[in-house]
C-alpha cells in the first residue's frame, strides 16, 4: 500500500526495515526520531491482534501538543479511510478498523511498571 508518508532519512528508512527485535537509536533534536517511531507500527496494523504500546516519561509527553498522540493522529489521519483508526482521548489509544491498537502512555515512576504486567504486547 502507498502511504502519503514515508522515510526522509537513511536512519528512518533502516529503522523502518530493520528486522531486529530491539533496535536502539538516537539523535539530535528534530532529527525525526518520533516521526519514524509512530510511522513504525504502521506496517504491522493489517494484523488484527495487533497491540502495541508507546512510553514516554510523563503524560505531558505524550497529550501536549506536538506530543506522540497528536503526532499519530496528524499522521493517521491521513491513511485511506478504510485503514484510518479512531483516536480515544480518555486513554490515548489509536483503534484500527480491523481492532489493532496502539496505546500511548507514560512511565514516570518504577512503580508504573507494575501496570504493564502481564499485558500480551509486541
Ligand atoms: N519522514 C518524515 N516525513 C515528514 N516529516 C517528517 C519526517 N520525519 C520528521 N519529520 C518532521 O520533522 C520534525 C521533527 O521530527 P521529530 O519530532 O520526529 O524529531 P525528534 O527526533 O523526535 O525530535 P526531539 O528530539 O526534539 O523529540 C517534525 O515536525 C516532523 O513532522
Ligand atoms: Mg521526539
Amino acid at each position: 500500500m502507498e502511504l502519503p508518508f514515508g522515510p526522509t532519512s537513511e536512519k528512518q528508512r533502516m529503522m523502518l526495515e530493520s528486522k531486529a527485535k530491539i533496535t536502539i537509536v538516537g539523535g539530535a533534536a528534530g532529527s525525526g526520531k518520533s516521526y519514524m517511531m509512530t510511522m513504525h507500527p504502521l506496517q504491522h496494523v493489517g494484523d488484527p491482534r495487533f497491540n502495541a504500546i508507546f512510553f514516554r516519561r510523563t503524560t505531558q509527553q505524550v497529550s501536549g501538543q506536538g506530543g506522540l498522540f497528536d503526532t499519530a493522529r496528524n499522521m493517521y489521519s491521513q491513511l485511506p479511510k478504510s485503514i484510518e483508526p479512531r483516536f480515544r482521548e480518555k486513554d490515548y489509544r489509536a483503534i484500527f478498523p480491523n481492532g489493532a491498537n496502539i496505546k500511548w502512555n507514560h512511565m514516570e515512576h518504577e512503580s508504573d511498571r507494575i501496570s504493564h504486567q502481564g499485558l500480551q504486547l509486541i
